[in-house]
């Protein structure tokens, strides 16, 4: 079947805003089409190299950020704490467990939220659920709830603006590695992390140091001073995604130009629907939310339709399943896509399945629980003899307590010191770096190097 940017159009869809007016959806639509691309297709492919070798069992996948960006929390410190948090995981997973780390923001677009219900009754009263500040408004008033594609090009813009902050820390010097000690800003910080941190730091420092002064110097400070850093979001509104669809001036292959990867939701991933069929046409590599209700043949079949050139690196599997269930649903997954002999990355977001209310009734995940379903993804790739090639993280540099536990030790009774997620519950950066620390000793010893050298940093 012929596909257009516009073919998904003709597929039944799952969480759609009800727009009222669709004139005015319409010219936003048009006026997005004008506006110039926020991504360049050869980045695009870049990724998907890098993603191709994370496929290979060479790199690992880093993937995070907010679980929904906000127009109220749009701010140069914000984008720069969550690019802090970034480079302070890479750096303890590329120096402690010699991984080239390919590092993927949920940042710069990711903006709509699919929601278990379409409405929110509170106190008696029903209105349209929030599905992202893109959609509609937060407040739970009439007005906010409705539905306005106005909110489409502040997205837009709000996205421009922000890759262009990340891009400019990128390449600009605050990314060099010999600034490396400043990535681990917390307040609230632990000083056993922090010393861990910093030990791993001096290390770096000898070692780029050293090299500098040789007559390498010029290569180590190309290698050094840099980062390489991609901006990904859920496809799930997808007027925006076709109207920022374009082809390729070099290839004439279409592109989603909104973010590098996408990925679709494990809510909206049915074979003939709408989200597969626009992702499979366009050209960037894809991520797939697998949960629990992911059956084999499904999975197969959507690989089939996603990659039917079996690209390494065009399609990222990211296995949200629950601390509980990845030990028995997980290994069923990876022997089929084995037998259908498909190239993926397996990936591992410990968030989703992990959600749970506190006592009080507010939104948390456990950091423990997160850190289980992680080392269980790990266990069940060792024992299949795969690649756990990734994480996907919610997860923020802000000083936030939305998940309980870790080394701050965080419990139900802080939760609303500094709660402050638009949607699901992020790790802050000291829990992020926690996590990033035992991801090091669990990908040294998929290496054969056993925990030695994460251990000794
Ligand atoms: C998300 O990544 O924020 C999300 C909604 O995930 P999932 O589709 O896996 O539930
Ligand atoms: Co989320």
């Amino acid at each position: 079947m012929a596909w257009s940017p516009q073919s998904w159009r003709a597929k039944p869809i799952r969480q759609v805003p009800e727009y009222p007016d669709q004139a005015v959806l319409s010219s936003v639509e048009a006026q997005l089409r004008t506006y110039p691309p926020l991504v360049f297709a050869g980045e695009a492919r870049n990724l998907m190299g890098a993603l191709g070798e994370v496929a290979q069992g060479k790199a690992f996948l880093l993937q995070g950020g907010d679980c929904a960006e906000s127009f109220a929390e749009f701010s140069a410190n914000n984008i720069r704490d969550t690019f802090c948090v970034f480079l302070s995981m890479a750096t303890v997973l590329t120096f402690a467990a010699e991984v080239p780390v390919v590092k993927v923001g949920r940042i710069a677009g990711q903006f709509a939220k699919p929601r278990s219900d379409d409405n929110e009754t509170v106190e008696g009263v029903t209105l349209p659920s929030y599905r992202g500040d893109i959609v509609n408004g937060e407040e739970f008033t009439a007005g906010a709830r409705v539905p306005d594609p106005g909110r489409m090009l502040r997205a837009y813009f709000q996205a421009a603006s922000t890759a262009n902050l990340v891009r400019a820390f990128a390449t600009g010097g605050y990314a060099d590695l010999r600034r490396a000690r400043y990535w681990y800003r917390d307040d609230y910080h632990h000083p056993d992390l922090l010393q861990r941190y910093l030990q791993l730091v001096a290390r770096i420092e000898e070692g780029v140091g050293f090299l500098r002064n040789f007559s390498l110097a010029d290569a180590v400070a190309a290698r050094t001073s840099q980062v390489d850093f991609y901006f990904s979001h859920e496809a799930l509104l997808l007027p925006y995604e076709e109207a920022l669809t374009r082809q390729d001036s070099i290839t004439g292959q279409w592109y989603d130009t909104s973010a590098h990867m996408i990925w679709i939701g494990d809510r909206t991933r049915q074979v003939d629907g709408a989200h597969v069929e626009y992702c499979r046409g366009i050209n960037n590599p894809i991520g797939l939310k697998c949960g629990p209700g992911m059956g084999e043949d499904d999975l197969v079949r959507l690989t089939q339709v996603l990659n039917p050139d079996n690209r390494p690196g065009r399609l990222t599997l990211i296995a949200r399943f629950g601390a509980d269930q990845v030990g028995e649903k997980l290994p069923r997954l990876i022997r089929a896509v084995k037998r259908s002999g498909a190239n993926v990355v397996w990936s591992c977001d410990p968030m989703h399945g992990n959600t749970i209310k506190s006592a009080a009734g507010i939104k948390t995940r456990q950091f423990d629980r997160v850190l289980k379903e992680l080392k269980a993804f790990f266990e069940v790739h060792r024992a299949e003899g795969t690649h756990a090639g990734g994480v996907h993280l919610e997860m923020t540099g802000q000083n936030v307590t939305e998940c309980t536990g870790g080394a701050q030790e965080i419990t139900d009774v802080n939760l609303l010191d500094r709660y402050e997620t638009r949607c699901d519950p992020r790790l802050n950066a000291s829990q992020a770096l926690e996590l990033a620390f035992l991801l090091a000793d669990k990908l040294s010893a998929e290496r054969g190097k056993g925990a030695a050298m994460a251990a000794s940093a």
